[in-house]
């Protein structure tokens, strides 16, 4: 009797298709909105009265109040999608470890980079977005108090390269999925993938640093 040994690998379906299409959507999308974020509040360092003013606006218009919980949804239903390939028990994070050891492939351990940078966002995002959704207005001078106080600005420290690690490779591997980045551009990419990276965190480097100094 024959034993098809390929039976235990499930084949990808149709709706596997949807399902890294939605993946990509939401993801894209959360790429997009962490930019803009990140501009707005740098917002700061070109003055407080400009953070305020934009700060008012989307609370007038009701966008922090309704965009903001909406914004937590697309997180956790991107965490969702992406979670049908995350390892959650031991055996299947050993065998990931070993294969990624195995390979000597930095993809391979960028992926992994994505499964930790991703665990850590969506905790530390739920509980900001929390904090700063129940405390509003906000204000430059309510947020760099919040800096001051130390706490914040360690949990920002940690959260901000964990937010730009993830977006940037996750560009990355979905030029890599897509073709869009082929062996030919492959070195390109990787530079203007660590560049985007180095380039976001300045920003958010600059902008706690104007909070530091920023007195009521
Ligand atoms: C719509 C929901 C959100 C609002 C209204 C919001 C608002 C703010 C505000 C006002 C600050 C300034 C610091 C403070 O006041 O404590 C801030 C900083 C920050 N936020 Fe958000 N945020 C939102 C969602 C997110 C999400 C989803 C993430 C990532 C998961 C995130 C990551 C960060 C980071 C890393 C900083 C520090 C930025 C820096 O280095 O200057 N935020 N956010």
């Amino acid at each position: 009797m024959s034993v098809d040994t390929t039976m235990h690998v499930a084949r990808p379906t149709r709706r596997d298709a949807y399902l890294d299409w939605l993946q990509m959507l939401s993801g894209a999308a959360l790429v997009l909105f962490m930019w803009c974020h990140l501009i707005l509040v740098a917002s700061v360092v070109i003055g407080p009265s400009v953070m305020n003013a934009i700060a008012e606006f989307f609370e007038s218009t009701y966008m922090a109040q309704v965009g903001g919980p909406l914004i937590f949804l697309l997180l956790l239903f991107h965490f969702v999608l992406a979670a049908r390939k995350i390892p959650f028990r031991a055996e299947g994070q050993t065998t990931i470890i070993r294969h990624a050891r195995m390979l000597r492939h930095r993809d391979t351990w960028l992926w992994l980079v994505q499964v930790v940078s991703a665990m850590v966002i969506l905790i530390m995002g739920a509980i900001h977005m929390w904090v700063v959704l129940t405390d509003l207005p906000i204000t430059a001078t309510k947020s760099a108090e919040r800096i001051q106080g130390g706490f914040w600005l360690v949990f920002y420290l940690v959260l901000l390269p964990m937010v730009e690690l993830h977006v940037s490779i996750g560009l990355y591997r979905l030029g890599v999925k897509w073709g869009f980045i082929r062996s030919d551009n492959r070195a390109a990419a990787k530079k203007a993938e660590g560049i985007l990276i180095l380039l976001f965190i300045a920003i958010g480097l600059l902008a706690l640093i104007r909070f530091l100094t920023l007195t009521a």
